[in-house]
């Protein structure tokens, strides 16, 4: 029903709209929300004019930058000649098929098979419950459990939720994990993740899901050696390696995939953010023939139960296809490498800054920690004053993930712009 908004009790301001906002503490966001309403390139445009360099590129996705007039056309004409059709049983549609093959040729995972979805945390679904479904198949049916490092973030579906790092996240639902049977590893020690291997027994562990740089976490990339090191684990104790690319897929590690830079070969990669730029929700799985192979075979093969009515979305695809044009025309990938080498300089300056804990970057990412008691919500409202999208996360830490269209001078800017935002803090 339409009509006035409702009467709020107490000091809760009255809601100006209806929406219920993503992670929000809905009273202390409602008389303070920006409202973003244009876009242009690097930076957003709110209600009130104001214009923001966007520091997060949006939620770590508008990797090419906001607002194209090509990808707008792209849009215009797929939705013209087809808007979508769907990719169950026989039919499939010629850009979801477009975009699988793309994705194959540039995914670290030889010889792939794609699933496709709308976003992460749908990528996630699909991936953990194709683990599982694939220790069913193997005759190991007892192999269902699914280990996740600490403090990490693989969406708030069902399977993100359960498998949460970031404990707030995975809390509140009544039993210890949404879905049952999981656990989390530690996030730096190869060897602890090996003594809960033990403990849980790997006869009964379907799969191992990792951020290679954990980021909504608080941006933590991995200590030497811990990533080969889980492969490792994994291989030797018959467990799928999952490398969950979401944030670093598709450039942000200046490579396509930070598989690459670690020399991973992972039997499942999730992926979505960077593969569509955010322009159309898309994300998916990339899957090892050791995963696939079972569902391919012959008559007899099972199906994977599973598929969304968007997979495969026609324009979302096209729209993905043309983002990956542009990363590859503009070398946008190779620019993310060397903005890597511009960010860490630059942020050298706030080191010893007094209120600066630590700062934690790999790949155009960065986490700028501050020490206890400076108030992180508070300082990121400064930085917007300022003229700058902001985030904080966990562990008190500013998120720093520009779009990889950000000139050396932006990035400058903006570090001053933290240092300034630093130097007014109460
Ligand atoms: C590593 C990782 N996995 C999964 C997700 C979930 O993606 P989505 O929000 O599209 O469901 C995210 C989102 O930030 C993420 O960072």
């Amino acid at each position: 029903m339409s009509g006035a908004l409702g009467e709020t009790p107490g000091s809760v301001p009255a809601p100006t709209n209806r929406l219920w906002s993503g992670q929000a503490q809905m009273p202390s966001v409602l008389a303070r929300q920006v409202e973003i309403v244009a876009a242009d390139g690097n930076y957003v445009i709110t209600r009130d004019g104001q214009r923001l360099f966007d520091t997060t590129a949006a939620l770590w996705h508008t990797n090419i930058g906001h607002a194209r007039e090509e990808m707008a056309r792209t849009a215009a004409e797929q939705m013209a000649r087809l808007e979508t059709y769907h990719v169950f049983g026989r039919f499939v549609n010629d850009k979801a098929v477009e975009l699988a093959d793309r994705i194959s040729a540039l995914s670290p995972i030889d010889d792939p098979r794609i699933i496709l979805g709308s976003g992460g945390g749908d990528g996630v679904d699909s991936a953990l419950k194709l683990a599982r479904r694939h220790w069913q198949l193997a005759g190991q049916p007892e192999k269902t459990w699914v280990l996740s490092r600490e403090s990490g973030y693989h969406g708030l579906h069902g399977y993100g939720t359960a498998v949460a790092g970031i404990p707030f996240n995975r809390e509140g639902y009544g039993s210890e994990s949404l879905i049952p049977e999981t656990a989390r590893i530690d996030l730096h020690s190869v060897e602890k993740v090996e003594q809960t291997i033990q403990e849980i027994g790997p006869e009964r562990i379907a799969a191992m899901i990792a951020e290679p740089i954990i980021g909504s976490g608080g941006v933590i990339p991995p200590v030497e050696g811990y990533l080969e090191g889980l492969q490792e684990l994994a291989r030797r104790y018959d467990i799928l390696f999952i490398v969950d690319e979401v944030i670093t897929g598709f450039g942000r590690t200046g490579e396509w995939f930070a598989s690459h830079r670690w020399g991973l070969e992972p039997d499942m990669i999730t992926f979505a953010k960077g593969v569509s730029s955010g322009y159309s929700p898309v994300g998916g799985v990339i899957v090892a023939p050791r995963v696939w192979d079972a569902f391919y075979k012959d008559a007899d093969s099972p199906i994977y139960r599973h598929g969304i009515t968007y997979s495969g979305h026609a324009t979302s695809a096209a729209l993905a296809l043309t983002n990956l044009d542009i990363l590859e025309r503009e070398g946008l990938v190779s620019r993310a490498a060397e903005l890597e080498k511009v960010l860490q300089r630059e942020l050298t300056a706030l080191e010893q800054h007094e209120r600066v804990r630590e700062i934690r970057s790999a790949g155009f990412l960065a986490g700028v920690a501050l020490v206890d008691g400076v108030d992180g919500p508070a300082l990121a409202d400064r930085l917007i004053d300022r003229g700058f999208t902001s985030r904080v996360l966990p562990g008190n830490a500013l998120q720093i993930s520009p779009p990889f269209t950000t000139t050396d001078e932006e990035v400058r800017t903006l570090v001053a712009g933290i240092k300034d935002a630093l130097d007014s803090s109460a």
